[in-house]
């Protein structure tokens, strides 16, 4: 059998160790050619690939990114206005692949789930920091970044203390306030505002003013994708030819601007980007990719063409690929460590 693999949308740490499993598990076990596909579908539409082996692959681990090389901008449905799926199912017939392993977000394996029904036997694998994915619990990168962000939170806060501010750490997270929200609760944030849960602007005053009199300084975590009561989230770029086109940032700096006219202590603002999913991965999220690895390539074995790995109550499943698609995990209302902010009085940004 040969196997195609590709990654694509945003990067995130643990994705190498995907590949490195999934092919050691493929091409020493099964006696599977695995093509890597460079930059995901784009590498289809351009004819790029390299051949996998575990000699090339098992030095990967601890490396952060992906070493096949992504892409969130092409699109084989509608690139540059033209249908390019032809073109891919064309050069996946000239290799002579059997099948492919789509490791990415909910757009790429939405992606793969149309791929899939234009005769490209796909097998899906979830991919993203934000862990938003739908029925997938713990995807890797998350808690690589995480760590990475409340690592931020807590350097920001001893100067916070210092210099006696307000300070403001954007975190990433476009629909899902996962990251703001684990990273604000590991870090000890007196408000963390989530995409999820639309704030108040004069709630948020009201709690830097009470900590202003107090205890002098207020960290304030805020997801990229928050926005106050009947407003808008912050769009830092329009990228046209992305299947996610809007891409957010400034909602902190924005903040800050707004809650300095009516406090007494400075307020200062620091976004976190791409320092969260970058870098080596951690240790948990190592296993998780080793894990999701292993078991893309059981699905492989299964013949289980259409579906993609999943992981829920702590477990790894398996469900159909399409079922991702136009779908997301958000921070639901009954989440426990909502319960955990209200009960510690962090501020979620509401009356
Ligand atoms: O989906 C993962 C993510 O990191 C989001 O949190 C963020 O909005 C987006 O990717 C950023 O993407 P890019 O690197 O293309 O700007």
């Amino acid at each position: 059998m040969r196997l195609g693999v590709l990654t694509g949308g945003g990067d995130a740490p643990g994705t190498n160790a995907v590949i490195r499993a999934l092919t050691q598990a493929l091409a020493q076990g099964q006696g599977t050619e695995v093509l890597g596909i460079e930059d995901g579908f784009l590498g289809l539409m351009e004819r790029r690939t390299t051949p996998l082996n575990w000699p090339l692959v098992h030095g990967l681990l601890g490396q952060g990114g992906t070493f096949l090389g992504s892409s969130n901008r092409a699109t084989p449905l509608n690139h540059e206005g033209s249908d390019r799926r032809r073109q891919v199912l064309d050069y996946a017939q000239e290799l002579g692949l059997d099948g492919l392993v789509v490791i990415g977000g909910d757009g790429t394996l939405s992606i793969a789930a149309a791929m899939h029904s234009f005769g490209l036997p796909c097998i899906g694998v979830p991919k993203t920091i934000d862990n938003d994915i739908y029925g997938v619990e713990r995807s890797f990168g998350f808690d690589t970044a995480v760590a990475r962000a409340t690592e931020a939170i807590e350097r920001v806060q001893t100067s916070a203390q210092s210099m006696r501010r307000v300070m403001l750490v954007e975190t990433m997270g476009r629909n899902a306030g996962w990251i703001a929200l684990e990273s604000g609760l590991a870090s000890g944030a007196d408000i963390i505002l989530l995409p999820e849960i639309d704030f108040d602007l004069q709630a948020v005053v009201k709690t830097c003013r009470t900590r202003e009199a107090a205890q002098r300084f207020t960290m304030i975590c805020v997801a990229e994708g928050a926005k106050p009561r009947g407003g808008q989230t912050v769009t830092r770029a329009w990228i046209e030819d992305s299947p996610e086109p809007q891409r957010l940032g400034g909602i902190a700096a924005l903040l800050a601007q707004q809650l300095q006219p009516q406090l007494r202590s400075e307020v200062r603002a620091v976004t976190l980007g791409h320092v969260q999913r970058g870098g080596s991965p951690t240790a948990t999220d190592r296993v998780l990719g080793t894990h999701y690895g292993t078991a893309a390539a059981l699905l492989v074995r299964d013949n289980a063409w259409g579906e993609m790995v999943t992981w829920t109550h702590g477990r790894i499943g398996r469900a159909p690929l399409a079922s991702v698609a136009g779908r997301s995990r958000p921070v639901a209302s009954d989440e426990p460590l909502l319960q955990c902010a209200r009960a510690l009085a962090v501020s979620l940004g509401q009356d």
